[in-house]
This record gives structure tokens, C-alpha cells and sequence, in this order.
């Protein structure tokens, strides 16, 4: 969290105190900081080197316009699961090439919307799919570029709602039936083969499930050379996972020194999608204290953010930590931190030793990841505004939306 430091006791985002921002934006906002995003992405960038590469960025991990042209303008590529992702991509103006598309649901919509705009590949996922898009791809007189998504069963120590590579998930193609299915529709006149991927789970901190991983993928790899299936690139997906309450994740470059020892040798370009390490600690949650609340068993700090602005305290126990944005003196108290939402489960915090007023700001960190971009109206709120701040400048990159948005549509 470099780039978010106190300064005489009051929090700061690079050059613009928080405070600042609750003035002239109110809250709740997600606050960015550009220069985090950027060090995140160069990290990337120097642990590959020589080694061709493509770093997609994945669009779900926060899909703000200006957040996708400032990766853009860093070189990235990016991982969509929509055609709502590559929309975004377009109205951001960035090259459709750069783009892989994985999901394992892809509607024949999606899939001719995808091909119009040459993507770089379809990360495919069942051989149902892989026939779908054969034949769309054949109304369009076009090829489809195929990746082939396998799952090769293999635990990413995570969390169970964001563990992807085992037998019992959705995704992927079992990796003892993707070898078969390359031999068997190696020569579908609309799929040009072109790489296989991989995205085993998300906040992973240990690299061993990730070598596992690349090394089956080197092997399969290896098989298909021997069928003279040659490919041209190798997609480890995301997934490495950030400190969100002292984790001490590898960082990306360690993690690419490890799997490039195992897939370097291939000579083929090595993809990966990260999200959560690119933005997750460029963004904080800026909310208000609304009231303290002292019941018979605890005490709650109630606050304007909610469940419905960031939703991951809920839905995977997770511990995002909680700041003062103005540091005080005052004793601690254990609290939860809870938003208005007319549920027990809309809460952001539990069991924290904090020092709060009424009326005082407080920053929810690690949340520039799965953070607005799993954001909902429920409870009719209003989505929160968005600021990207670069040096002294904070630029609303998305304004708090309004009572008219909420119905917008609507009869
Ligand atoms: N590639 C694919 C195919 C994915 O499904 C995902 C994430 C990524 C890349 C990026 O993974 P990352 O580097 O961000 O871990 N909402 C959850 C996370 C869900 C991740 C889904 N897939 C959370 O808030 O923790």
C-alpha cells in the first residue's frame, strides 16, 4: 500500500488527502491510486523480460473505462468473460487483438460479437462449446482462434467460491479428456487452434498449485507436438493473490521467474490474466461514519457504505482492514462495522479494535478488486463514485450515480 500514507496523522491516496475527496465527491467512493496500478502492471512486465508475453489484464477485477485505458496505455491485453467486458473494451477505444475470452457460457450472441471484432482467442471450455463456435464462426465465413481451457484438478488452496481447477467446478475441459479432444477436432474447418489456458482459482498464495499447473500444461503441450498440433501460446490465467491482512503473497515477478523456468523452454508466447494483484491494492473504500451504536452485545459503527458497494466481507468472510482516515488518540472499542442495508449479513467488519466518531471517514482497504465491479443497487442505492487519483489530481472517473439512474428503463 505504498501510495496510501499518512501524513500528520491524516490519510493521503499519492498527493491528495482523503478528506479532500469526502468533500468534493461525498461518500461512500472507491478511491484508486494510478501510480499503484502502474507499479502492479510493471511488475509483471519486468518479471517477463525477454520472454514473449501477454499480461490480460481480467476486465471482472474492476471494469472502470479509464482503468482499462490506463492498463491499455501500459500495454496490457485483457481477459473478458462477456460480451459486456468487450463492449467496455471498445468504448475505451483499445485494440480488440489484445483480448482472450474465457466463460464457460458463452451465448452465440457473444460468440459472432467476439468474432466480428477479432479477438485474439476464445478460451473454450466444453466441447459443446467448441462445435458452437465452429459452426457461428461458419455463418460468419471466419476462423475462430481457440484456446482450449483445461481443469487439471489441481487444489489452489483458496477459498471455495473462487477455486476453480478442481474436477468438481464448472470450468474447464478434464485435462485426460482436453488431449483426446484435440486429436479428435484438430481439424474443424472454422477453429484455428492456437493455445491451451488454464485459471485454477483466485488469492492464491502459494506458487506450488501454479507450478503444478504449468507443468501439466507443458506436458499436454508437448503431447500435441508429437501430433504435430503446433500452438502458439500457453495461458496460465490468474489468480496470484495480494495481503489483505498480512498474507505474504509471492510477488508477480517472483511468480513469473517460477512458472517461466517450467514454460520458457516451449518458446511460445505465455499469457496470464491477472486481476486482483494489479488493482486490488490500488483501491480503498471511502466511507463516513453515520452513527455508533452500543447494543447489549456489541458495538456497531454504522456507516454509509454497505454490502451492496463491496460485497466480499459476506460473501467470502473476507478481512478487508479498516483505517481512520484521521488518526486519533481515543481508545479503541471492538466494533463491527456494519452498513444500512436491511440484513445481518451487510456487514463490512467484524470484531475490530477501532477509534471512531460520528461523522468520521474511514477507508476500507484492498478494495480496488471485486469491488465496485460486483457492486449492485440493491436497497435502491445509488452505485458509488469512482476517483482515480494521479499525483495532486484526483479525476472522478465515474460519478455517484443518481435517483434517475436507479429506474432508468423502467415502466
Ligand atoms: N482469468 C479467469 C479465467 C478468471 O476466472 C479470473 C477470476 C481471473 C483470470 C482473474 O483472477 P485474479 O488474478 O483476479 O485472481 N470475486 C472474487 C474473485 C473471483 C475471481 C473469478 N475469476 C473475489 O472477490 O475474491
Amino acid at each position: 500500500m505504498h501510495y496510501f500514507n499518512y501524513h500528520d496523522s491524516t490519510l493521503f491516496c499519492e498527493e491528495v488527502a482523503l478528506p479532500k475527496i469526502a468533500h468534493d465527491f461525498q461518500t461512500p467512493t472507491y478511491v484508486y491510486s494510478q501510480k499503484t496500478i502502474e507499479r502492479h502492471f510493471k511488475a509483471y512486465q519486468a518479471g517477463f523480460g525477454n520472454q514473449d508475453h501477454l499480461i490480460s489484464y481480467s476486465v471482472k477485477a474492476n471494469s472502470n473505462l479509464s482503468i482499462l485505458k490506463l492498463l491499455a496505455q501500459l500495454g496490457s491485453g485483457f481477459d473478458i468473460v462477456s460480451q459486456g467486458e468487450l463492449f467496455r473494451i471498445i468504448k475505451a477505444g483499445i485494440p480488440t487483438d489484445r483480448v482472450v475470452f474465457s466463460g464457460v457460457g458463452k451465448t452465440e450472441d457473444e460468440m459472432k460479437y467476439a468474432l466480428q471484432h477479432n479477438i485474439l482467442s476464445f478460451n473454450v471450455e466444453s466441447e459443446s462449446e467448441l462445435l458452437r463456435l465452429n459452426k457461428v464462426a461458419g455463418e460468419l465465413y471466419q476462423k475462430a482462434r481457440v484456446s482450449l481451457r483445461v481443469n487439471p484438478d489441481i487444489h489452489p488452496q483458496t477459498h471455495p467460491y473462487i477455486s476453480t481447477g478442481l474436477k468438481e467446478n464448472k470450468f474447464g475441459i478434464p485435462i485426460a479428456e482436453a488431449y483426446g479432444l484435440f486429436e479428435k477436432h484438430a481439424a474443424l474447418p472454422h477453429i484455428d487452434w492456437v493455445g491451451i489456458d488454464c485459471h485454477i482459482g483466485s488469492q492464491m498464495l502459494s506458487l506450488d498449485p501454479i507450478l503444478e499447473t504449468a507443468q501439466a500444461l507443458k506436458k499436454m503441450i508437448r503431447f500435441l507436438e508429437t501430433k504435430r498440433i503446433h500452438i502458439q501460446h500457453v495461458n496460465l490465467g490468474g489468480g496470484l493473490g495480494i495481503a489483505y491482512h498480512g498474507e505474504e503473497p509471492p510477488s508477480p515477478e517472483q511468480y513469473l521467474k517460477n512458472i517461466l523456468e517450467c514454460l520458457s523452454p516451449l518458446r511460445l508466447k505465455v499469457i496470464v490474466e491477472p486481476g486482483r494483484t494489479i488493482v486490488g491494492n490500488a483501491g480503498i473504500l471511502l466511507t463516513r461514519v453515520l452513527y455508533l451504536k452500543k447494543m447489549p452485545e456489541k458495538n456497531f459503527v454504522i456507516v454509509d457504505a454497505a454490502m451492496n458497494d463491496l460485497i466480499r466481507p459476506t460473501l467470502y468472510q473476507a478481512h478487508h482492514e479498516i483505517w481512520p482516515v484521521v488518526q486519533t488518540t481515543q481508545k479503541p472499542l471492538n466494533v463491527d462495522v456494519v452498513g444500512p442495508i436491511c440484513e445481518s449479513g451487510d456487514f463490512l467488519a467484524k470484531s475490530r479494535k477501532l477509534a471512531c466518531a460520528e461523522g468520521d471517514l474511514l477507508a476500507i482497504l484492498s478494495a480496488g478488486a471485486y469491488g465496485f465491479s460486483m457492486a449492485s443497487n440493491y436497497n435502491a442505492r445509488p452505485r458509488a463514485a469512482e476517483v482515480l487519483v494521479s499525483g495532486m489530481i484526483p479525476h472522478l472517473i465515474r460519478p455517484r450515480e443518481s435517483l434517475e439512474d436507479l429506474i432508468r428503463g423502467e415502466l
